[in-house]
This record gives structure tokens, sequence and C-alpha cells, in this order.
């Protein structure tokens, strides 16, 4: 069974960003569930094995607080017998395990994983039995359309497989994997999808405003959202979405709001183990926006630890 979510927003999946410490961040501002950057199958199984040697568990390698929970890991990768045992290493950590069927990138798409699976209905009804037997956790699923846009109804076919096969809540993010982030994201498929389905489904693309959040709700009865892009920078988007689903009205936040913001993530990456390239990028999308923000930017680019990076965000107040 899926756990109960305490907000129907959701941080999305975000390789490079969705990190512990800004998963953590949003869950405090109120997403009712955080989950993981995509991880391969395989890399699961071959560090559980150098972990398991110095008796330390796979938490050595995705990093979380159990203050994030309910807290879903994302899995990629097709190989049958890889996903039952990497499925099975992550089951005793997280809440729900996820399963990525959207990624457009070709170094992903070209290992039969990620959204090149929405073709591939033989091979996505077998990934979605193995990991239902496999584990006791709930399994969702993330999906795009489809693959090119004379194929852009795939989803159709796959959601009705997954729901067949077990699968407990499908993320939705209506454009094709060729579409890449052009375009819009087609809500209406979205209304089409909940209207078929018998699950939960989570309405994802395009969401930068409390006011979107409310939209996608109102014109496709989702029954929750998931918010990416709009959230980089801006854990704030949370606390805005759920009081303006109940009160109509939010509180704006300002620049220096941001700041603090970044030092409190700053702050809280001292307890894992993220690469300073990642955190430079959050302090990217912190300052997005911001007055005198792009020179700001090319001294981040240059700052070589977190020392560094502090000085130049220091500054930052007073150019606001
Ligand atoms: C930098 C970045 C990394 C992403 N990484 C993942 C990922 O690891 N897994 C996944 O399912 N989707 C990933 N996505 C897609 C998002 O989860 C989301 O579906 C997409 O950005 C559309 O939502 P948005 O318009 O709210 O950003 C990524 C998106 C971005 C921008």
């Amino acid at each position: 069974m899926l756990p109960k979510f305490s907000s129907p927003a959701f941080l999305a999946p975000m390789a490079g960003v969705s990190d512990p410490a800004l998963r953590l961040q949003c869950k405090k501002m109120g997403a009712g569930l955080v989950v993981t950057e995509f991880t391969s199958i395989h890399s699961i199984i071959a560090k559980e094995k150098q972990f398991k040697e110095k008796m330390q568990t796979i938490r050595e390698f995705i990093e979380y607080s159990d203050q994030e929970r309910p807290l879903s890991i994302q899995l990629f990768g097709s190989d049958l017998n890889a996903l039952e045992k990497a499925a099975k290493i992550v089951e005793p950590f997280f809440d729900i395990i996820d399963y990525n069927m959207g990624c457009p990138a070709p170094h992903i798409t070209q290992q039969m994983a990620g959204g090149a699976l929405l073709q591939e209905a033989n091979l996505t009804q077998q990934i979605f039995s193995t990991l239902v037997n496999a584990v006791k956790k709930p399994v969702t699923l993330k999906i795009r359309s489809g693959v090119t846009d004379t194929s852009k109804f795939l989803f159709r076919e796959i959601a009705e497989i997954a729901e067949d096969e077990g699968i407990q809540m499908i993320t939705f993010h209506p454009r094709t994997v060729s579409q890449g982030y052009s375009g819009h994201a087609d809500w209406k498929m979205i209304k089409e999808l909940k209207e078929i389905s018998n699950i939960p489904i989570v309405g994802n693309g395009d969401i930068v405003t409390p006011e979107d959040a409310k939209t996608m709700f109102d014109e496709t009865g989702c029954d929750y959202v998931m918010i990416g892009r709009g959230a980089m920078g801006n854990p704030f988007l949370f606390e805005q979405i759920n009081d303006f689903l109940k009160t109509n009205s939010y509180k704006e936040y300002s620049f220096k709001d941001r700041l603090d913001s970044f030092f409190d993530y700053l702050h809280l990456t001292n307890a894992y183990k993220i690469k300073f390239a990642n955190i430079k990028g959050q302090a990217m999308r912190f300052t997005k926006g911001m007055k005198g923000g792009s020179k700001l930017r090319s001294k981040i680019t240059l700052s070589k630890n977190t020392v560094e990076l502090e000085k130049i965000m220091s500054t930052a107040y007073s150019l606001d």
C-alpha cells in the first residue's frame, strides 16, 4: 500500500539536483513525497558488494535522512535479474520503489532503459512483474507520453500493462522522449490517463507557480502533482502550493529569503558526500532572477570549494 502523503505536491527526481539536502529542504517546506535521482540497478549491485565487505550498507551510496520519509528511490535499467537483485537490496531502506521510463538522455535510451522502454510492451510487462514480485514495498512508475510524435500515445498501453501488473501509482510527464524539454507538456494527456486509470496519477510538467499546480488539478483531475524545474532553488514553492490550494493565497518570498535558503541548503550538505559541482549548480539556481545574478554566477562557476562559494554568496545580500 502507498504511504499517506502530507501534501499532494511532490518533488521530482532530478539527476544532480534532487540530492538529500535539497530533498530535505523541500520536505520541510511541505513536499508530500521526495524521490531520489535515478539510480542504475547495476551500480547498486556493484556498490552493495563493495560496502558489504566493509560492513556498510547501500545507504553509503544512496544517501538520505529519515526526515525525508516517505522516501521513494528511482531505479533504471532493464536487465531482469539485475532489476530483481537491485530492488531487493534497496527495499529495506525506502518506502516506495519507482521505475524510470521517461529519461530521454541518449546514453540511457541506448542501453534499453528510460524512455526507450515505452515502445517495448513485452519487456516492460516483464519489468513490472519482476519488480512487483521482488519486493513487498509499493512499486510506482514514471513515464513520458511516447517516443516520437507519431508514437505519442504509447502511454495508454504502458499504463494498462502497469496497472495489470500491480504498479500502484504513475507519474506522467506528457512530452515525448524526442521532445526533450521543448514545447509544452500536454496536460490534456494527463486528463486522459486519469480517466482510463484506476490507480493514482501524478501530473507532471511545467508547473512553476502555485496557480499552475491548481490549474493542473482542475484541468486534469490528477491525484497529485510533481514539480521539477520549478522547485530548483525555490523550495518555497511547496508551501505556496499547499497554502494556495487551501486558502487561495500564499506568502511571497524575497531574494534575501532565497539566499538564506541557499545557506540552509549549504549547511545541510555538510552531512552528505554531495559533489561540489552539484552544490555549485544549486548556488546558480538559487540566484536565478536576482539583480546582478549573472555576474555572481560567473564568479560561482570559478569557485573551487565551499569556503569560496560561501564568500561569493555572502556578497549577494548587498546586490538586491
Ligand atoms: C536536471 C534534471 C534532471 C532530471 N533527472 C531525472 C531523473 O533522474 N529521473 C526522472 O524520472 N526524471 C528526471 N528529470 C525529469 C523531471 O523529473 C520531470 O519529469 C521534468 O523535469 C518535467 O517536470 P518539470 O516541468 O516540473 O521540470 C530530470 C529533469 C531535470 C531538469
